[in-house]
């Protein structure tokens, strides 16, 4: 006992800041390679091993920091960082474990999964990714910074930026859409919205760009599954948002689970180190994701030992819960199958994480009780969440101008999603706390008033399935599964119906019925919910469908049978609030599709920017040609394109110019477009540039993204919209993986959707 006390005084003045129980500041440390250097120099093996451990929190409940199995270990150096725990009071609570009862009191790093929000909770990120506009997604990420470190969280596991084009993976709905080029620019904003310009601010957190990489292709949409891709494609089309993630600073970096060219990521040297280190200077650590250390024991890599060392000697920094590192790799150092250079590299990194965090300055620093108390679920931070929750929502159809509503008469409010505020924050969203979401039902109520009467019934359940319903419901995001049977749920909805002028249908998706390990193989809206809106659809009432969902479905059947449709995804805590701004015209529909929707389930993958093949259809109308690239069954083409969202008023595009029909290396081009708001309400309108590289060294995509740009135009009023390219935008990796431009004819698309027609064109030439 007499020695752990010397050892412990001893190591307080090593370590170089005074202990410090509440906030207040410690003298200035050494530069940072300095300190980082002279703490490892006084550690031992086993405490640079405890290092690269990060388990979940465990068993820690306030007030028993100190007692739980964690604490021990933390005790005992053997534990780098912690996730997942919810409260100031418990986090502050452990980090005074490490920083007063481990011989070298390193603070702890704090993860947690702040994927679209804290409490005040953002669209799902598929959502937010259809508002096009990088400041409302960078401040999204900002709130949720302010509010998780107000939490006591400095780490958090986003932002996900796996591109995916196959809506059967449920992880569709945590990413950002199809697109490399829009990817891009989200990751960027993420990043910089949680990192801001000083990672040592108290409201500033450590950011994880995930999964890398290519978690998004998995064969047949089944979560973690094989991914087999050449490298020209995941330099094109898969990398791009990862590396510009790096290109903006992100602090660390998640392994994904599947395996990349035969070898899973997490051991994947030629991923880990000679892509993200070597080719695009990586300078922060990498994480494993959860268990994925172990994981390649069933992949089929060896046992728990040889997995570890395959992780380390790829380039992972950190092993995530799984426990392989710390109790394998003294015995691989040992038998000399890892080197101490390799682990000295990655505690290294993540003690350099630590001391930009601020921690070794003041380990309390995100640890301020008032903090949490004035800097949460704020209304100034709702209001933000409502404003970006209602420019997610796309409206796909309003064909008879049903929407907006008015806020009279009586309006019928039907389907499982109606009265769920369980599930309005969607997947992930570990610190929301669904009690307070805002149902659609009590949006809808406060947004009328006294002027309207709102009826509600719940119409049917998710699904005939109660087993399935289950499975579709996890982690308290219950939809009350109603007892009655389908008939008695039916004659109550056909009977409010018929009370009222017009009806809303709230349908489609639970919540996790997308998100991680909710693969589908049936991308329709629930049958039970199909049936409920086919006898809503009899009474002759204007219908409109709210659909929720957390991926693109296929709507072919309500493409044709409903009038209007509102896609308003998983809004987050404000939605209720949101979908009825929109649904009454108080803010007029701006989201416009990241991913395609197919028609049919059966041609996924879909996405706008593919190739021609060498027997592209000939006719224009799509219609069926033997011989040619098409289904006997299908057409090609889906039923709504990527970029496409229709809005309360209308837009019509004019003029498109280039200024020169030639441009060199060194010159940029410029491209102008007139944009009329021709209809009768002021929107907002995300302008879209494709381009075609007409002939390649390899073959192109009939067209990809290249700028986009939203603006407000008043009703009546036109406004020119100016966008430039640059040699940046024209380059591609070629066969030899060399990023380059190639001369030759260049087609420029711009009009509101990837379907654009309007077209000009330039030559690039030497
Ligand atoms: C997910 C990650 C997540 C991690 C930690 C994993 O199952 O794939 O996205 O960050 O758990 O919660």
């Amino acid at each position: 006992m007499k020695n752990k006390l010397i050892i412990l005084f001893i190591s307080f003045a090593f370590l170089g800041y005074s202990q410090n129980k509440d906030t207040k500041k410690a003298a200035p440390l050494k530069p940072k390679a300095e300190f980082v250097a002279e703490l490892m120099a006084k550690m031992t093996l086993d405490e640079k091993i405890g290092q690269l451990n990060l388990p979940t929190s465990g068993d820690i409940t306030t007030g028993q920091a100190n007692s739980s199995d964690v604490a021990k270990k933390i005790e005992e150096g053997k534990v780098g960082g912690l996730f997942n725990i919810k409260s100031v009071q418990k986090i502050k609570e452990v980090q005074r474990v490490a920083v007063e009862k481990s011989r070298l009191q390193i603070p702890l790093l704090f993860g947690m999964d702040v994927i679209h929000g804290y409490e005040t909770t953002f669209p799902i990120p598929l959502g937010l990714s259809c508002t096009w506009d990088m400041q409302l997604i960078q401040r999204s990420a900002q709130i949720a910074a302010q509010e998780s470190s107000a939490d006591g969280i400095n780490w958090t596991f986003s932002p996900m930026v796996d591109v995916s084009r196959d809506p059967r993976w449920g992880r569709v709905s945590e990413g950002s859409g199809e697109d490399p080029y829009l990817g891009s620019q989200i990751a960027k904003a993420m990043v910089t919205g949680y990192q801001g310009n000083d990672l040592a601010k108290n409201n500033t957190i450590l950011a994880c760009v995930k999964h890398f990489a290519l978690y998004g292709a998995p064969e047949a949409g089944r979560d973690y599954n094989t991914v087999d891709m050449s490298r020209i494609r995941m330099y094109n089309d898969y990398f791009p948002p990862y590396k510009a993630a790096v290109d903006a600073g992100v602090g660390s970096a998640m392994a994904s689970f599947n395996e990349v060219e035969g070898i899973p990521a997490t051991g994947n040297k030629w991923l880990m180190t000679d892509v993200l280190r070597n080719q695009w200077g990586f300078k922060g650590f990498v994480v494993t994701d959860f268990t994925g250390i172990n994981e390649m024991v069933d992949h089929g890599m060896g046992d728990l030992q040889t997995v570890s060392a395959l992780a380390l000697n790829a380039g992972i920094d950190m092993d995530m819960v799984g426990e392989g590192f710390l109790t394998t790799l003294k015995k691989s150092y040992d038998e000399k199958k890892v080197t101490l250079e390799q682990i000295d590299k990655a505690v290294q990194l993540i003690l350099e994480a630590k001391y930009d965090l601020g921690l070794f300055q003041d380990p309390y620093k995100y640890c301020d009780t008032n903090r949490a108390k004035t800097e949460i679920f704020t209304k100034a931070n709702r209001d933000e969440a409502r404003k970006i929750a209602a420019q997610s929502l796309v409206l796909l159809k309003n064909d008879k101008n049903i929407l907006p509503l008015q806020k009279s008469g009586t309006i019928a409010l039907i389907g499982p999603l109606a009265d769920a505020k369980e599930n309005m924050a969607g997947t992930w969203s570990v610190a929301t706390k669904q009690e307070n979401s805002i149902s659609l039902l009590a949006g809808l109520k406060d947004a009328v008033g006294t002027k309207a009467k709102v009826l509600y019934a719940k119409g049917s359940n998710l699904d005939y399935d109660p087993a399935f319903e289950e499975k579709a419901t996890m982690f308290g995001k219950t939809l009350h599964r109603d007892n009655r049977t389908n008939a008695e749920l039916t004659a109550e909805a056909l009977k409010i119906a018929g009370q009222s002028d017009v009806i809303i249908a709230a349908l489609g998706e639970s919540a996790e019925m997308s998100g991680e390990c909710s693969s589908r193989t049936n991308l329709e809206i629930p049958q039970a919910q199909k049936d409920l809106l086919n006898e809503l659809l009899k009474t002759g009432k204007p219908v409109v469908l709210v659909l929720f969902t957390g991926r693109p479905l296929v709507l072919i059947e309500e493409s044709k049978t409903v009038s209007s449709i509102l896609n308003v995804w998983f809004p987050g805590s404000e939605a209720g609030y949101a979908i009825s701004d929109v649904l009454f015209g108080d803010e007029v529909p701006s989201g416009k599709l990241t991913s395609t929707f197919p028609r049919s389930v059966g041609q996924v993958p879909i996405y706008y920017a593919h190739k021609n093949t060498g027997r592209p259809l000939s006719n224009k109308d799509g219609n069926f040609e033997k011989f040619r690239s098409n289904y006997i069954d299908e057409r090609n083409e889906p039923l709504y394109p990527f970029g496409f969202g229709l809005s309360y008023t209308n837009f019509d595009y004019s003029n498109l110019k280039i200024s020169s029909d030639k441009m060199n290396f060194h010159q940029k081009i410029t491209i102008t477009v007139d944009v009329a708001n021709i209809g009768n309400y002021d929107g907002k309108e995300t302008v879209q540039l494709y381009i075609r590289d007409v002939v390649g060294s390899v073959t192109r995509p009939m067209r990809e993204l290249k700028g986009f740009q939203k603006v407000l135009i008043k009703k009546g009023e036109k406004q020119t919209v100016t966008f430039e390219i640059s040699i940046e935008d024209l380059k591609f990796y070629n066969s030899d993986l060399q990023f380059v431009a190639e001369t030759g004819q260049f087609e420029v698309f711009v009009g509101g959707n990837s379907n654009a027609e309007n077209k000009v064109s330039f030559n690039l030439v030497n």
